[in-house]
């Protein structure tokens, strides 16, 4: 049997889908998140991993960038790398570390949407903007540059004419805390399907 994979999250803020992955992997067999790590020392992602008895770590902005992030990482062995509400671009070094081993979640359906800039409450704002009847989530591989990397997996919801962002953000993030922790899971497996959908592994 192989040993157990290591999972390191990012994550810049709330971390409520970095606590699904925490609880999801916690009696897992499979893989164990053994950090949660961000660039703010205040976001509320390192308080929840202490509070499940995770390793919680802050880093600078520089340390991302020089390498001493990705030598952290390296010096626990994580095998897997989340992101998970990360707002920092990962460095080249780091994207080249963990080949189709590092995957993020975006909170609309790219290649829409996506990009500098499209974060939090902003994604849903322009998707309200633009009349769409249905966004999403999408789940992909990260590259150097922002959500453009090969997709995985993408999951829809409607968008309804009384929406409003928070309402939108509220379905969307239900939908990511019901599919990123089971995806991570079937890539870690090699799984080339998950609920029918064929999976880019
Ligand atoms: C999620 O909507 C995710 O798609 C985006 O950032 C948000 C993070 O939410 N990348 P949380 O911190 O996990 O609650």
């Amino acid at each position: 049997m192989n040993e157990m994979s290591k999972i390191a999250i990012l994550a810049s803020g709330a971390g409520s889908n970095a606590e699904r992955i925490m609880e999801h992997f916690g009696d897992s067999g499979l893989a164990r998140v053994v950090l949660v790590a961000s660039e703010n020392a205040g976001a509320y992602a390192l308080e929840r991993a202490r509070r499940l008895g995770v390793e919680a770590m802050a880093f600078s902005v520089a340390e991302l960038r020089d390498g001493r992030l990705l030598a952290e990482l390296l010096r626990r062995q994580v095998d897997f790398v989340v992101l998970a509400g990360f707002l920092k671009l990962v460095p080249q070094a780091m994207v080249e570390a963990f080949p189709r081993r590092m995957v993020n979640i975006h909170p609309a359906l790219l290649p829409s949407y996506g990009g500098r800039g499209m974060f939090g409450l902003h994604v849903h704002e322009a998707v309200l903007a633009h009349g769409e009847r249905q966004s999403g989530i999408t789940i992909h591989y990260v590259n150097g540059a922002y959500d453009s990397g090969d997709v995985i997996f993408r999951a829809t919801c409607p968008v309804l004419p009384s929406d409003t962002p928070d309402a939108l953000a509220e379905r969307v993030h239900a939908l990511e805390h019901r599919h990123y922790p089971a995806v991570i899971e079937a890539l870690l497996r090699g799984e080339r399907s998950y609920e029918g959908a064929v999976l880019n592994i």
